[in-house]
């Protein structure tokens, strides 16, 4: 069993509540007019139970009432009642809760769910007043959960689905993080959610997909984000994918320059408010530590003498500048990791001579755990402002403040055209 967090219209959680509205009508057939509707507007939280074969089977949403959180549309399909789902949901619902800043849980049933009542009570939900807006249905069964203020960390990883990024999140996951992954591959996405699952992490999991090539793509990382989490405590992007050739993106930027530069820019900017709300915030950002470069300032999308591979480190000498200017006006720490050759799938598209090379390197790369063990003392414990790692070696670095802050200039200018 693992739980999903969803969109309010996702199409299993539609069929969840339609199969709750049957049977809600059919013991309250007398008060039908009293249905109470949920306008998706108000929804912060959708949670589907999925059984291990993939069946959706229980349903419950947060929607804002107030200052307060409010449960609504729980539900568990009859034949999956009594196995411990309808626990698990709420538990999972409840860390939503506080994710979102919940300080209460309201809850309003009917007096004819016995079974729901005893749930709620065996669960620590305490019975209040009937609460607006349901004044008028007096037959009521109102409750309230003061939720734990305690916070669980929370880590973002782009590339979350295979070599380094994959096992940063295994890692963290490990450590009772929540760990949202992003990439474009679902089958990676499912067996990443599937293997959390396994571990017992399946409620503390998220899989989103997007292409971080396009600006709209995080953007909607940022939004269901920012929907879902008070505070970001390990930022970590690593999404790449090399190009042989050069391509432009329906943006009409060149391919890495997208990816690996302006996602990242982009990332790190647009959750920075929820990384400054975490006690001990880190971004960690894959840059070129000052081994590449130069930046082509006149040429900044490589229109001419495309360099193949050197259009990742092109991109990484971006990033170093990005790190330099972010820790500067946040105050939040930002690494730069160079990792060294790490066997990775190195995912890319490859010229035969390119993929020759690259194939060697997969060969002969580090292990990925090697590349974790390196980087790790600096997430756990970072120093303050930029830092350059090279192979778990912290070296002398530091960007000129000019150039920084011409990248910047020029990114946001990009940015406010697209
Ligand atoms: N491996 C090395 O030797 C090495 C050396 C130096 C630096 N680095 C840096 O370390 C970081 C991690 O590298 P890695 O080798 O571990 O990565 P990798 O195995 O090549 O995996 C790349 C990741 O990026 C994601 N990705 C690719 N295109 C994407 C897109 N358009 N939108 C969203 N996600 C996308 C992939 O997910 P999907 O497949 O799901 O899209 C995958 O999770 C990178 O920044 C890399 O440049 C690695």
């Amino acid at each position: 069993m693992h739980i999903e967090s969803v969109d309010w219209d996702d199409a299993a959680a539609v069929a969840l509540r339609e199969a709750m509205a049957e049977e809600v009508a059919l013991r309250y057939p007398d008060r039908f007019n009293d249905r109470n509707g949920v306008d998706a507007g108000d929804v912060v939280y959708t949670g589907v139970v999925y059984t291990a074969d993939g069946q959706p089977v229980g349903h419950a949403a947060l929607r804002r009432l107030g200052e307060d959180l409010e449960l609504k549309r729980m539900y568990i399909v009859p034949a999956h009642r009594g196995t411990g789902v309808s626990t698990a949901l709420l538990a999972a619902v409840e860390e939503a809760a506080v994710r979102l800043g919940g300080r209460r849980l309201l809850l309003q049933t009917g007096d004819r769910q016995p079974e729901a009542v005893r749930l709620y009570e065996k669960t620590g939900y305490t019975r209040i007043p009937i609460f607006p807006p349901y004044e008028t249905q007096t037959y009521s069964f109102c409750f309230e959960k003061v939720l734990r203020p305690v916070r669980t960390a929370t880590t973002v990883i782009t590339g979350g689905t295979d070599g380094i990024g994959r096992a940063l999140a295994g890692t963290y996951l490990g450590r009772g993080h929540h760990v949202v992954a992003i990439g474009t591959n679902q089958e990676k996405g499912t067996a990443f959610l599937r293997a959390a699952d396994e571990a017992g992490a399946g409620d503390r999991v998220m899989f989103l997909r997007a292409d971080l090539s396009l600006v709209a793509g995080n953007r909607g990382v940022i939004d269901r984000i920012t929907e879902r989490y008070a505070a970001i405590d390990v930022l970590i992007l690593g999404a790449r994918f090399h190009r042989s050739t050069r391509v432009e993106t329906a943006d009409g930027l060149e391919s890495n320059f997208a990816l690996y530069y302006l996602s990242r820019y982009l990332l790190s900017h647009g959750l920075a408010g929820l990384l400054q709300r975490a006690e001990q915030p880190v971004v960690l950002n894959f840059g070129g530590v000052g081994l590449t470069g130069p930046v082509r300032w006149d040429d900044l999308q490589l229109r001419h003498d495309y360099p193949g591979t050197g259009a990742l480190g092109h991109s990484a000498a971006l990033c170093d500048l990005l790190g330099a200017r972010f820790a500067e006006e946040y105050g939040i720490p930002y690494v730069l990791n160079h990792p060294g050759v790490v066997a990775t799938s190195f995912a890319g598209e490859y010229d035969a001579a390119t993929a020759a090379h690259v194939e060697g390197l997969r060969n002969s790369g580090k292990p990925v755990a090697e590349a974790v063990a390196q980087i790790l003392p600096f997430l756990d414990a970072p120093p303050a402002g930029l830092t350059a790692v090279l192979e778990g070696r912290r070296i002398p670095f530091a960007a000129d403040p000019g150039d920084a802050a011409r990248l910047d200039d020029i990114t946001r200018k990009l940015l406010a055209a697209l």
